[in-house]
């Protein structure tokens, strides 16, 4: 299949490049940088450059690549201060909003088959009932104050995609990255304020995560791409677990001393109500769905041995 990928330089993006190709596909990967071209030949996709947030240069990147499939993949995160959480998701909150409706008003016009796009499975899930929920359970009705927007965004993508009746439209509601390429790796930020003792373990630590390694995030999407159906798949690992589980266990792994502890006052100074509720109150993403309909499975099924994998 033609294959458009947007965000094919990104975190998942190095990754899922790769796959398609050796997977049989031809992979127009675009960026906005003209510098990233060779990057993009190295990975073996057709380079494109255009701008997600212009509607007339998506419109002419797609029309050029006359793909079966789009990918969406497109973020703008950078440093996150937990108190702005809104603020600093805002250029990202545009791409799920804006890039989204762009790219799929360039893929009716050129009728593709599916529509793939990223979404979040960590921390977006309603705070009541069970700490691991499927693709069936609502997405929180009353996030943190400072997430409103950046959930109002998720939303807005996933609406769009799911309503788009004229192709397959496939939300991937990935967990938490880690591994090459994200924050979570060896020598990256949110690896060094654990090793530095400076991620402290916040009230009890019951907030329930579900990671997912990138390159096991990258092989479900492609397998997304080739026979996935409309509807929502939670792409995360089998192991949801509670900061109080995974944090120390982390801390142990990189060689440093326990995670400090915090009450939940002192935690909303430094993160915001958003980061106590990820540290608390968060819950977990079930993978079933995904393992069942897209024969799927993680390499990494658990962030216990993932989180130190190459
Ligand atoms: N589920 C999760 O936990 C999750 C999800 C996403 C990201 N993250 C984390 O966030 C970090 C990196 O995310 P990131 O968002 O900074 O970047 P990223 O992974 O580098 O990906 C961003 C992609 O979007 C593209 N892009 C952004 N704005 C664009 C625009 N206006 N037009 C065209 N393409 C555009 C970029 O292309 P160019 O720059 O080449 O133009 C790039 O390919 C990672 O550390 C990862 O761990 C986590």
């Amino acid at each position: 299949m033609r294959v458009f990928v947007a965000g094919a330089t990104g975190a998942i993006g190095k990754q899922l490049v790769p796959l398609l190709v050796a997977a049989g596909h031809e992979v127009h990967g675009m960026t906005r940088s003209e510098s990233k071209r060779a990057m993009l030949h190295e990975l073996g996709a057709v380079p494109v450059v255009a701008d997600a947030l212009d509607p007339d240069q998506v419109a002419e990147a797609v029309a050029r690549a006359r793909p079966d499939v789009i990918v969406h993949q497109l973020t703008a995160i950078g440093a996150v201060d937990m108190r702005h959480l809104d603020r600093d998701f805002a250029l990202t909150n545009r791409l799920r909003t804006e890039g989204t409706d762009h790219l799929l008003s360039a893929g009716q016009a050129m009728g593709v088959r599916r529509f793939v796009a990223q979404s979040i499975g960590a921390w977006s899930y309603a705070r009541t009932g069970g700490p691991v929920k499927s693709e069936e359970d609502p997405l929180d009705p009353a996030p943190a104050r400072e997430m409103r927007e950046t959930l109002a965004a998720i939303r807005h993508l996933e609406r769009a995609v799911l309503d788009a009746r004229w192709t397959e439209g496939i939300v991937l509601r990935y967990g938490a990255f880690y591994g090459p390429g994200t924050s979570m790796a060896p020598g990256e930020v949110q690896f060094e304020l654990v090793r530095r003792r400076k991620f402290p373990l916040v009230g009890d630590g019951g907030g329930v995560w579900s990671f997912i390694h990138v390159a096991d995030a990258a092989a479900a999407t492609v397998a997304a791409v080739e026979r996935g159906s409309r509807g929502v798949y939670n792409v995360v690992d089998d192991d949801p677990a509670p900061v109080a589980a995974w944090l120390p266990a982390l801390a142990q792994e990189l060689g440093a001393k326990k995670p400090l502890r915090v009450p939940q006052f002192i935690g909303r100074l430094f993160a915001g109500e958003a980061g106590v509720m990820m540290m608390t109150d968060a819950r977990g993403a079930s993978n079933a769905k995904a393992k069942r309909e897209l024969a799927w499975h993680p390499a990494h099924p658990s962030w216990r041995q993932g989180f130190t994998a190459p």
